[in-house]
């Protein structure tokens, strides 16, 4: 399918990786190892300033003008020391900066901390940042040592069995994968023609981001936002806000029993990677029973490439061990897995984001 006119060129965006890879590189060989290793150390501390600084809702303060840190103090209900602690660490990080005058601003990479950032990181960083998440990448070690998930470990259960049983870290978990998905919209919809399909049917498909982005560039076509009824119950705003609701059926169920029949096309964001391949294979059977002969399945995943270059699917790869016991996979273990389930990798699409989609057809 062609891209859109939107889309940079794919050698432009390898050209522009590589160049950010070199410069990093440079960055760290510009001083001592012991130093680079604690600047990437601290990481985890930045992580958590930006979590208690989008909890508080420090960007949107300071969406309209700069402001001082004692007046976002006041503001947001925080003790104006550490509030001026916190502005001034990440100041000193590049989301904000620190006036002359006293005051700080957003920078260019600090606006998309605010909730109304079109591809806001916000919820994001709220669920990397929960004490819940938090805790379960506390025990990254267990998950290596095991190879099982620290999550499942930690809370008695599958960490998808855990979400239904805590509605607040639910919430959490549901808004960053919206969040997210907007930023996957943006780069993956346009690189594919849903025009001049019937059925589109997503698979564990959240609160349907994807399903309301497809359906907006193909009119003719309806839609089934498929997921466990409790996500379901909370589906809805995002098919309105696409004004594509009186197009879009929501069903509830588990897809390790079966999924909506007679799509011609079936997505699935960031769900196979979920999963050990026993598991993805029970998935991928389902959907491989109800797909229409002609039908296609679309995998939007972060398809990690060969060896080790730089890629966020690699840290991703780690919080599927620790969270849902999953992982990330290349092009030829998405070919192997497919086959397995009867079906047949016709293509794996590059998007301008991290993400690519997997294009499978019955085989
Ligand atoms: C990583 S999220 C991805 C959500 C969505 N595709 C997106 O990208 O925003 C995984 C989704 O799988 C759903 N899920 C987990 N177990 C499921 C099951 N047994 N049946 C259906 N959906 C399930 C979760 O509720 C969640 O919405």
């Amino acid at each position: 399918m062609p891209a859109t006119a939107k889309t940079p060129p794919t050698w432009l965006i390898n050209t522009i990786g590589r160049i950010r890879n070199a410069l990093g590189t440079a960055s760290r060989s510009a001083v001592p190892a012991n130093i680079a290793l604690l600047e990437i150390t601290q990481g985890a501390w930045l992580t958590q300033a930006l979590y208690a600084a989008a909890q508080l809702g420090i960007a949107d303060e300071l969406r309209d003008r700069p402001r001082s840190s004692a007046d976002i103090a006041s503001a947001v209900g925080a003790d104006p020391g550490a509030t001026y602690r916190l502005m001034r660490a990440l100041a000193a990080n590049g989301l904000l900066k620190l006036h002359r005058d006293g005051r700080f601003s957003l920078t260019r990479v600090g606006q998309a901390l605010r909730s109304d950032y079109d591809g806001s990181m916000a919820p994001m960083i709220k669920l990397v940042g929960h004490p819940s998440h938090w805790e379960h990448w506390g025990n990254l070690l267990y998950s290596v040592k095991t190879g099982d998930s620290a999550a499942e470990k930690l809370r008695g259960m599958p960490v998808f069995d855990y979400l239904e049983t805590d509605p607040e870290y639910a919430k959490v978990f549901n808004d960053a994968m919206t969040g997210v998905s907007a930023m996957a919209i943006e780069a993956a919809v346009p690189a594919y023609t849903f025009s001049g399909h019937k059925l589109i049917i997503d698979v564990g498909g959240g609160h349907g981001a994807l399903l309301a982005a497809a359906l907006a560039t193909a009119p003719d076509a309806r839609g089934v936002l498929f997921d466990l009824p409790s996500v379901i119950a909370g589906a809805g705003p995002e098919l309105d806000r696409a004004g594509v609701s009186d197009r879009c059926t929501k069903t509830g169920g588990s897809f390790f029993e079966a999924v909506p029949e007679g799509g011609d096309v079936y997505l699935m964001k960031t769900i196979i990677h979920d999963w050990d391949d026993e598991k993805s294979l029970t998935i991928l059977r389902n959907i491989r029973t109800a797909i229409a002969p002609n039908g296609k399945l679309l995998l939007f995943e972060l398809v990690l490439p060969e060896g080790a270059p730089s890629h966020p699917g690699m840290l991703l790869d780690l919080e599927m061990l620790v969270h849902p016991g999953g992982c990330e996979r290349t092009p030829s273990e998405y070919r192997d897995l497919l086959a397995r389930a009867g079906f047949r990798m016709t293509r794996v699409i590059g998007t301008t984001g991290p993400m690519s989609i997997v294009e499978a057809v019955p085989a």
